[in-house]
């Protein structure tokens, strides 16, 4: 295994990081990569400018922050840089940033109506016949699989795999002060500075070694879960960048069902025959359909002569978006009704949705772990009387009707 360095290390400017530093030449060759150039042209939020306008950003910045975070990460934690070899080190900061590579426009509703886990695209783009793979593969035969396994969470050194995904990682502490700087909102931010400062590797009683937090270090960790809490209801889960998802889901299943008879409507809409047809899409495939080119075809639709698929496309272009009201069943059925009446078909038009504790929940999985003084290891929620107040509280649920006006 060749670790090549660069000459002179390459800097970025990043608002959040302020530089993200580069100084391995497989990190360099894998950003400039055609599979990571594509993230430019996914966004990280996907529906939320429609609330936040500014919240434009895309996960090629985001996955450029989480390398930045591993990079100090497993470079700056003494207790942390001791246990990890140079190719421990190098494989995990590219696994920060190639954790995202398999997500596809506006990513969450896509998965939906697609039917397609990111996380399986993520690691055929490191695996497959594609330009990461060959850098990767030059470094060393193994090296691509590696890296899979941490984003898997399967690595046999499972410090690596908590770098990047459990409670406190990498990924969560950029994409929350990320999403909280570009939506302009207060919600997201915490003090990554003292996390850092304050992250261990300590053995637990289990005999394995974890990441934990020193005891002084508790309060910047109670802000970080806070800071989670509220971006996920007032960013992530807003009514209105899902008012937007619904309507992509709708023109999505219109699409769907205009295929079924009309195949000659797709043709000069190439790029999404694809994810129409029942069969599996390959990485080059699944490359061609970006943002921006799925935006192109939203310009085209709102001019062909299915009206459905065309009003559909409009409203996702002019922000023409549904309204949104608490779900009851009663309320449900009255409108289903009234767009009837009004001449709008309700599969395309009408949407219910819940969010309950199983989508989101900060205290499910893996558990933080705090390092008292005399060096005992006990659980966040036990260590800190707020955590320990909000995690006993009723798990909040809400269920939405998404609607046009009418
Ligand atoms: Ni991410």
């Amino acid at each position: 295994m060749v670790l090549e360095r660069l000459t002179e290390r390459k800097v970025i400017r990043d608002p959040i990081h302020g530089y993200i530093n580069i100084e391995y030449k497989v990190i360099w060759e894998a950003i400039d990569s055609k599979e990571f150039q594509r993230l430019r042209r996914i966004k990280q939020l996907g529906g939320d400018f429609q609330v936040y306008p500014s919240a434009e950003h895309t996960r090629f910045t985001h996955s450029l922050g989480v390398y930045e975070i591993v990079r100090r990460m497993v470079t700056e934690i003494a207790s942390l840089s001791e246990e990890l070899s140079e190719k421990d080190k190098v494989a995990v900061m590219l696994a920060g940033l190639l954790h995202d590579v398999g997500h596809g426009p506006f990513s969450h509703a896509f998965e939906q109506v697609t039917g397609i886990n990111h996380e399986d695209y993520t690691a055929k783009i490191i695996l497959g016949n594609t330009e990461i793979n060959a850098i990767l593969s030059k470094v060393s035969r193994t090296l691509a699989k590696e890296v899979v396994s941490i984003i898997q969470h399967k690595h046999v050194n499972d410090l690596l795999n908590q770098i990047v995904s459990a409670q406190l990682d990498a990924d969560r502490m950029d994409y929350l002060l990320r999403d909280s700087y570009y939506s302009a909102t207060s919600y997201g931010q915490f003090d990554l500075e003292r996390i850092l400062r304050t992250l261990r590797v300590r053995e637990h009683d289990d005999g394995k070694k974890y990441l934990v937090i020193k005891e002084s270090g508790i309060h910047s960790v109670e802000d970080y879960i806070m800071a989670r809490y509220q971006m996920y209801w007032q960013v992530y889960y807003h009514p209105v960048a899902r008012a937007y998802e619904a309507l992509f889901i709708k023109f999505f299943s219109r699409l769907k069902d205009i295929h079924k008879e009309n195949k000659s409507f797709f043709k000069d809409l190439p790029y999404l025959l694809p994810f129409l047809e029942n069969k599996e899409i390959d990485e080059e495939e699944y490359f061609r359909l970006d943002e921006a080119a799925l935006q192109y075809y939203w310009n085209i639709i709102q001019h062909k002569n299915d009206e459905i698929a065309a009003d559909l496309a409009s409203r996702l272009i002019n922000r023409d978006l549904f309204e949104y009201e608490d779900y009851t069943e009663e309320k449900f059925e009255k409108l289903k009704k009234e767009l009837v009446e009004k001449g709008y078909d309700p599969t395309y038009y009408l949407r219910k949705e819940s969010i309950t504790a199983s989508t989101y929940s900060p205290f499910t999985g893996q558990k933080i772990l705090i390092i008292r003084k005399d060096g005992t290891i006990l659980e966040l929620e036990k260590a800190s009387t707020i955590v320990n107040s909000i995690s006993k509280g009723e798990i909040k649920k809400e269920g939405t009707i998404f609607f046009p006006k009418i």
